[in-house]
């Protein structure tokens, strides 16, 4: 089938074009480094002639709460208007577990605006709501830093690979659309604050994770429902321990 990742340079995206790759597709790596820009809308048309199915993985550059609105209205208004103009049969969209309860922030305020608008679009689809990546427990200690201080709500994860985000995606792109959402997420519940120490200790960092039932999460407050996934996620089978292993030199 021909398929076009939409961000397809990124961290997931460039797995899932390799996956897809390998399972026979033919695939377009789509993003603003190979000539398409799905907010100017530059390049679509011609990345879109003839594909199947649309994977948008893209991410915002700017998450200031202006900035990352316009990208996901502007590329998603963009995006479903090529691919219904290019006869699209499937649009898959990767976004986030919690989003619709992390309306405190701009960012999940955008990716809610995305998913609205695929909803009401009529391109058949698939939203995708991923927890958060491995790769990301970085930035979520960084975002959190005061000095040698990172202080942490303890709120429970569900943190997931990037490689098992990829792999689920190649899956889902290539099934039927479910004109609906799933859920996918890692194989363990973790708390945040025990995430980022087990992820700081593993790589010799010397800050020290405060726990603080009041500290937010990207400016948000979270609780134990928040980021954790409903009743039957699809499951990575990547432990984080086992990626920490493999992911720390
Ligand atoms: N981080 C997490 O824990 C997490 C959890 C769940 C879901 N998600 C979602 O996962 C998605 C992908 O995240 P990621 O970390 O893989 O992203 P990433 O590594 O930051 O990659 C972003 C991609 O978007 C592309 N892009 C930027 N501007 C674009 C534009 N105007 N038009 C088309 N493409 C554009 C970039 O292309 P260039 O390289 O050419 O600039 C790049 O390929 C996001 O939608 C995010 O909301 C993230």
């Amino acid at each position: 089938m021909k398929v076009v990742v939409i961000g397809g340079s990124g961290l997931i995206g460039k797995k899932l074009v390799h996956i897809l790759r390998l399972e026979g597709h033919e695939v377009t790596a789509a993003s603003p480094s190979t000539g398409v820009n799905a907010v100017t809308g530059q390049g679509l048309a011609e990345a879109l002639a003839g594909a199947e199915i649309v994977v948008d993985v893209a991410n915002a550059p700017n998450w200031e709460d202006q900035a990352v609105l316009e990208f996901f209205e502007k590329s998603g208004r963009n995006l479903l208007a090529a691919e219904a103009a290019a006869g699209v049969k499937h649009h898959v969209a990767l976004s986030v577990v919690g989003t619709d309860r992390l309306m405190a922030s701009g960012y999940f305020r955008a990716k809610m605006a995305q998913e609205n608008l695929i909803k009401a679009g009529k391109v058949p689809y698939t939203i995708v709501r991923a927890t958060q990546f491995f790769e990301f427990v970085g930035g979520i200690a960084q975002s959190a830093t005061d000095g040698q201080t990172v202080r942490l709500p303890p709120a429970l994860m569900q943190p997931i690979v990037s490689d098992d985000v990829a792999a689920a995606l190649a899956d889902i792109a290539v099934e039927p659309p479910l004109n609906g959402m799933v859920e996918i997420a890692g194989p363990e519940p973790i708390r945040m604050d025990e995430l980022v120490r087990r992820f700081l200790t593993a790589n010799r960092d010397p800050r020290q994770v405060t726990t603080d039932n009041q500290a937010r999460y990207y400016g948000v407050a979270v609780n134990d429902q928040s980021l954790t996934p409903g009743d039957h996620p699809r499951l990575g089978p990547t432990r984080f321990t086992d990626w920490l292993t493999r992911a720390v030199p």
